[in-house]
């Protein structure tokens, strides 16, 4: 066992609440059931991955699961604005989209999303966040439609979420107890 990193989140407690969301999902998305686009579905890469797989497969309604990679870095230095390319064969206009993010933190991420999507005209976005830090917020205007959890200003990793592309794969939600060098440098 790795003496950095303790459970925050069981798996099953995950896995429950997982199902909890996609009810409240197949409940709130039922009315647009019937029509003909498919709601996008856009899971950010990669942290996401899991839960959106996870997600997806419990939905009910009509539905497109797509994906995107956020760039929060330009060259070495972060980014003020992160930016991300939908691709040319993705287009939101006159859909609904439901993003799926594994961890809403500063919130500059998804403010940059929700601009895109609400300049594209989309009939309605929505951010469904497996995990949500609040207490570190700078964009107070963002607040995710569905959580899984909120959770105390930890770093978190395992189910889709890594530290420095370590600790993806662990079947918990666990938190990563930095050494005191590398405090600092954790990439967020
Ligand atoms: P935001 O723009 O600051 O809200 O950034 C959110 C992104 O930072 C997430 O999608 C993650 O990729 C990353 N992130 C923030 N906090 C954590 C954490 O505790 N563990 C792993 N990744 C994190
Ligand atoms: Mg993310």
């Amino acid at each position: 066992m790795n003496e950095k990193l303790t459970v925050l989140l069981p798996h099953d407690t995950v896995a429950g609440r997982i199902r909890e969301l996609a009810q409240q999902l197949n409940q709130d998305y039922q009315a647009i059931r019937a029509e003909d686009a498919p709601v996008l579905v856009l899971c950010t890469l990669r942290g996401a991955v899991f839960f959106a797989a996870d997600l997806v497969r419990q939905l009910g309604f009509h539905c497109e699961l797509e994906f995107v990679k956020i760039h929060s870095y330009q060259g070495t230095r972060p980014a003020d604005v992160p930016t991300f390319d939908l691709g040319e064969s993705i287009c939101a206009t006159g859909r609904h989209v439901l993003i799926v993010e594994d961890i809403v933190d500063t919130g500059h991420t998804m403010e940059t999303m929700l601009r895109h999507f609400n300049d594209q005209k989309v009939k309605s976005v929505r951010i469904c966040t497996l995990l949500d830090k609040p207490s570190r917020r700078e964009v107070p205007g963002i607040v995710p439609d569905y959580t899984g959890f909120e959770i105390d200003d930890v770093f978190a990793v395992g189910w889709g979420l890594d530290y420095n592309e370590e600790f993806r794969l662990l079947r918990d939600i666990m938190v990563y107890h930095p050494d005191a060098e590398e405090k600092g440098t954790l990439r967020r």
